[in-house]
This record gives C-alpha cells, sequence and structure tokens, in this order.
C-alpha cells in the first residue's frame, strides 16, 4: 500500500527528490490513533529521518491545537505528518507555523487555480471565503535531538453532509469548492516539494512565506480578544512580525507581540 502510494506522491519528480524523499521515508497507514503521536514516537526514540512522513485515511485520536479533537471522515482527506530536524537556531523555529501555512497554501491553490484565492488565520489556520480548509499542528521533540513534527490536516474529498452539524457553516473542503474530486496524493507531493525545496532556507529567511501570509491576512485591521497565557487582551490586529509572531495594537497605542495563543476571537 504504501509502495503505490509513494509512486503517486513522487509521479514527476527528479531523481535528486527522489534521493531526499525515498520510500523508506514514507508510511501510509489504513488507521491510526495520531499521525502526529507515531511520529513524535519515532523521534523521542531517536528514529525519525529528516522529512519522514507518516500518512493516514483514518484517525481516532485526530489531534488540534489547543487540545481540540481533529476528527475527518475516512479515506476523504489529506492527513499527515512530516519530520523535520531543527537544527537552526531556536528564534528561527518559531517561523516554522507560518512557513507550513504558506508552503501548504501555495500547493492548494496550485490545485484550485487561478481565481481562487485562500485566507490565512494566524497562527496557520487555511481558509477559503471564511470557511476552514486546512488545519496545521506543529510540535516539538527536543530529545534526543530536537525535531519538529509538522501535522496536517487538509479538507480534500469530504462532502458537506459529511461534516458534524456544528461545523456544517465554518468549514469547507476542495470538493466543495470545485465540485470534483481531488487527488490526495497528487496535492501531498506538490506540498512535499515546497518542503523539500525550502526547509530550512525558509525559516532562515522567512521573507518571502510572511509576504504570502501577510497578502492572505484574515485578521490583520479586526478587533480581537486573544488569551495567551494568563492574559486576556484586547485589541486591533497590525499584521504578522519579522518572527511569525501576531502584532496587536492595544488600547493604549502600545503594540504586543504574541507569539502563542490559547484562543482568538475576531469580530
Ligand atoms: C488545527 O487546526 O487545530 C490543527 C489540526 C491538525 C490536524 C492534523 S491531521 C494529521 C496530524 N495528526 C494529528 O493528530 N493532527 C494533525
Amino acid at each position: 500500500m504504501s509502495g503505490m502510494i509513494y509512486s503517486e506522491v513522487t509521479r514527476g519528480w527528479t531523481e535528486a527528490d527522489r534521493a531526499r524523499f525515498s520510500p523508506g521515508h514514507f508510511t501510509h497507514l489504513t488507521e491510526t490513533g495520531s499521525t502526529n503521536d507515531d511520529l513524535l514516537a519515532r523521534a523521542r526514540a531517536g528514529e525519525a529521518l529528516p522529512f519522514e512522513l507518516i500518512s493516514t485515511d483514518y484517525q481516532s485520536k485526530g489531534r488540534g491545537r489547543r487540545g481540540d479533537r481533529w476528527e475527518a471522515a475516512r479515506g476523504r482527506n489529506l492527513l499527515f505528518s512530516l519530520a523535520l530536524p531543527l537544527e537552526s537556531p531556536r528564534e528561527t523555529w518559531a517561523c516554522l507555523p507560518q512557513l507550513t501555512a504558506a508552503l501548504v497554501g501555495r500547493a492548494i491553490e496550485d490545485i484550485l487555480g487561478p481565481g481562487h484565492r485562500l485566507g490565512a488565520k494566524w497562527p496557520n489556520d487555511l481558509l477559503y471565503k471564511e470557511k476552514k480548509l486546512a488545519g496545521i499542528l506543529v510540535e516539538i521533540s527536543l530529545l534526543p535531538r530536537p525535531v519538529a513534527i509538522v501535522g496536517v490536516g487538509i479538507n480534500v474529498n469530504l462532502r458537506r453532509d459529511e461534516l458534524p452539524d456544528e461545523l456544517r457553516d465554518c468549514a469547507t473542503s476542495l470538493y466543495e469548492i470545485g465540485e470534483c474530486e481531488s487527488n490526495r496524493w497528487f496535492l501531498l507531493g506538490l506540498i512535499l516539494i515546497g518542503f523539500l525545496t525550502r526547509y530550512p532556507a525558509g525559516i532562515l529567511d522567512f521573507s518571502d512565506s510572511l509576504a504570502w501570509v501577510t497578502d492572505r491576512d484574515l485578521l490583520n485591521g479586526r478587533t480581537l480578544r486573544v488569551r495567551s497565557g494568563h492574559d486576556r487582551l484586547t485589541g486591533t490586529a497590525a499584521g504578522i512580525g519579522p518572527g511569525g509572531e501576531l502584532l496587536l495594537k492595544l488600547e493604549d497605542g502600545s503594540t504586543r507581540e504574541i507569539v502563542s495563543a490559547e484562543e482568538i476571537l475576531w469580530k
């Protein structure tokens, strides 16, 4: 199964790209708990290869940000986790969620074609017409050596009636947008080529991805209520900073740099 999907993912690739992402880097599981958990376990055992990837058709314990569950109908969506070695200075790591949003977002826009533009909601949600299309969960394993596990869930062939009632009006899929099925493995190939080309250069020089997310920033100029650690802040979103942080202009005129937030409510 993994071998057949590997051939689809890497169709049309150069030998050099196939050498960096060989069949030994790829595992597809028909079902698992969470691909992030699977790859985190390998990273903690010191076994995760650079650019190793686990994908699945179904997760029974899929995880979203802030401890939320991430559920998806079997076989419909692209669900995967990618291991990236963290060898650059620690201050560059915070750009990784935005780099991922830009690489995944570019690949999705390529599939959708001209005239379709995504929105980006900091830190790394991708939306289409303000409905969620993809979610990203970046987790870091420090020992025995630092590795980022980049988990991505994209609603590809999901039908609206397969969404739970509470998500029907706030989520969408490529199928709902384009009214046709997309090949999950072609999309995965596009995303992976992006990582092979742009990682780690894309966190050492973040300007290109910063421009992409800034152009599509859905929060900019909106009034936000942000919960970040013990802080409860209200202010106006003022873009994304050079290190990937959310800039929030407070009522007293000062600007706060938000590095992580448990909750962002927008008006
Ligand atoms: C979010 O928007 O809250 C992030 C969702 C991330 C979901 C993906 S699906 C593949 C990988 N495995 C997981 O358990 N979560 C991520």
